[in-house]
């Protein structure tokens, strides 16, 4: 046997009991220890080779650029296991370019695309008993970072980089899944400045929000729902997702300049006008909550979460999308539609899915 192959048997062998404790169809969104993680290390002005890892702990220099500074991006995707057996990873190749840009956003040295696409298989194929079965209705979340490892005591970039992928068995963001579930309004909160960060997925942005996100979860809300720092005019996101409402046969969902650029949300707006929406991404005023049927949160952990009140803390007033605790129909179709492509059960028309063989 070669080396990685008797290294997967003795981890296997070591991390049986976790496998079989785990109960795949209730499933929050937590980790779990999986198998193997991939990494990759920068130095010298280059990337090394993928390496093959069964710790979860990293050495890392107690000046690290990432422990001071906050040089650190992360992302997040997901692989699902299909009806027939097979695992479809969904739109890594975005993934790999919006850490590219926030890797230029905190002047972090960027992976390659490539590179990147070939750590997630390389980190799905070795946790491949970590996908949940089809039935179960949950996924393999498969979490990227890249960090400045290099030492540095002046406010500069490091030299060196460490890129690391782990993977982790998920259920739902939001408690019950596919619910509808309440987000607050608090004007005290920001998570990004105007001109910042927002549109990167830094660690600082997240840091920003646990204040805000625990209030909010205190209070019986499953998340903040942010306006525009600038003016708080206009909305912005909620908390960890995208936002879109529909009316008018509409789907109508946020420009700004300082929150993610959602893929989840991007595919959404496709599929919206496959199914004869129009689409619009534009300022959306706060007063306009007012005036959608549905709304909905948006993202890779959220998938497509209904909203079903918002209430505005400052103002004292909510604004309801949902009176049954339902869902309305376009969320409805919308989140279909989405896990069915993800799942495999309906076609990839679209190039969304890399199957790993
Ligand atoms: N907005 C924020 C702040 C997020 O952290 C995420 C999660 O990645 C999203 C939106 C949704 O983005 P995506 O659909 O690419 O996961
Ligand atoms: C995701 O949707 O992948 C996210 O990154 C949300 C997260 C911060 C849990």
């Amino acid at each position: 046997m070669t080396e990685i192959h008797e290294l997967i048997v003795k981890i296997k062998k070591q991390n049986k009991n976790i496998m079989e404790q785990i109960d795949w169809a209730n499933l929050g969104f937590g980790y779990i220890k999986t198998d193997f993680n991939i990494r990759c290390t920068y130095s010298n002005g280059q990337w090394g080779e993928l390496e093959v890892h069964d710790t979860e702990y990293i050495s890392l220099h107690i000046a690290a650029t990432s422990l001071h500074y906050g040089q650190e991006a992360f992302e997040g995707l997901k692989a699902y296991r299909g009806q027939d057996g097979k695992i479809r990873i969904f739109r890594m190749d975005e993934n790999a370019k919006r850490m590219q840009d926030s890797c230029s956003g905190i002047l972090m040295a960027k992976l390659p695309v490539e590179k990147f696409e070939q750590a997630v298989i390389k980190a799905v194929k070795l946790n491949e008993r970590f996908v949940p079965p089809y039935e179960s209705g949950a996924s393999l979340y498969v979490r990227p970072l890249l960090i400045g490892s290099g030492a540095q005591i002046g406010v500069k970039p490091a030299t060196e980089y460490m890129f690391i992928i782990f993977v982790t068995p998920v259920g739902p963001y939001f408690k019950g899944g596919f619910q509808t579930t309440p987000f607050v309004i608090m004007r005290e909160y920001d998570r990004s400045a105007p001109l910042g960060m927002g549109k990167y997925k830094v660690g600082g942005n997240y840091a920003a929000s646990l204040v805000a996100g625990q209030r909010a979860h205190e209070m019986g809300y499953s998340n903040i729902f942010y306006l525009d720092a600038k003016e708080k005019k206009y909305i912005d996101e909620c908390g960890a997702a995208n936002f879109f409402g529909i009316k008018n046969n509409t789907y109508i969902t946020p420009q700004s300049a300082s929150i993610l650029p959602s893929i989840t949300n991007r595919s959404l707006m496709v599929l919206a006008a496959e199914l004869g929406l129009k689409v619009e991404q534009r300022q959306v005023p706060v007063e306009e909550l007012d005036t959608f049927d549905e709304a909905g949160a948006c993202g890779t952990a959220a998938v497509l979460s209904p909203i079903e009140r918002i209430h505005d803390f400052d103002e004292k007033k909510s604004y309801i999308f949902s009176h049954d605790g339902k869902p309305g129909p376009i969320c409805d179709k919308l989140y279909h539609k989405l896990r069915a492509i993800q799942y495999g059960d309906e076609a990839d028309n679209h190039g969304w899915i890399t199957v790993v063989e």
